[in-house]
């Protein structure tokens, strides 16, 4: 399948919206999506099959460190391997050395993916989600490698 990985912002916030609602709990408006598309430490990219927006990914970034707020998949372009493509070069193009998130460990196929890029289960955030369920807080850090790459690209 061919497909580009582009930076987005407020001008797919339609877009980003109708694929949060059916991906995620809800818990933003479209006018919270707009504001975190528009930050100016947002770091968000989304994955455009024949130009139509199928994936997105949210984070900040501070410094060196990345904060994952969502990633979500529509659902019928689901287990293509695009949300692992679009967190992979997220942690790439970011140029992050660490990267977090939490995470419901009920949800399988989002712990799978983020064990599958490399994150690791930190810990317990207790009642973190609507004062009740518990969260994991997951972490990635870049191998010395990658980081010496990236320094080397500048
Ligand atoms: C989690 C989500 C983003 C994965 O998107 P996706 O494009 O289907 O994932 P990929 O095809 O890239 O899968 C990458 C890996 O994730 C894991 N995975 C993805 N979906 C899975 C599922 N339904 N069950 C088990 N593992 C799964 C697998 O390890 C997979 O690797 P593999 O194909 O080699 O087995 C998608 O299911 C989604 O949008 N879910 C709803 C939103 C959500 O829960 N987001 C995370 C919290 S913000």
């Amino acid at each position: 399948m061919k497909y580009n990985i582009l930076s987005i912002q407020s001008s797919v916030v339609d877009e980003v919206f109708d694929i949060a609602q059916e991906a995620l709990v809800p818990r933003w408006s479209k006018k919270d999506y707009r504001y975190f598309l528009s930050q100016s430490a947002g770091f968000c990219l989304g994955v455009f099959v024949e130009n139509e927006l199928v994936a997105f990914f949210l984070s900040l970034m501070s410094q060196k460190e990345m904060d994952i707020v969502a990633i979500a998949c529509a659902s019928t372009q689901r287990r293509k391997g695009l949300a692992f493509q679009l967190l992979t070069e997220a942690l790439k193009r970011s140029r992050a050395e660490k990267a977090t998130l939490e995470v419901d460990p009920a949800n399988e196929a989002a712990v799978k993916l983020y064990l599958k890029a490399g994150f690791l289960v930190k810990g317990l955030r207790k009642k973190y989600y609507e004062g009740k369920k518990d969260a994991w807080t997951m972490a990635w850090e870049a191998t010395d490698a990658s980081k010496s790459k990236s320094e080397f690209l500048g």
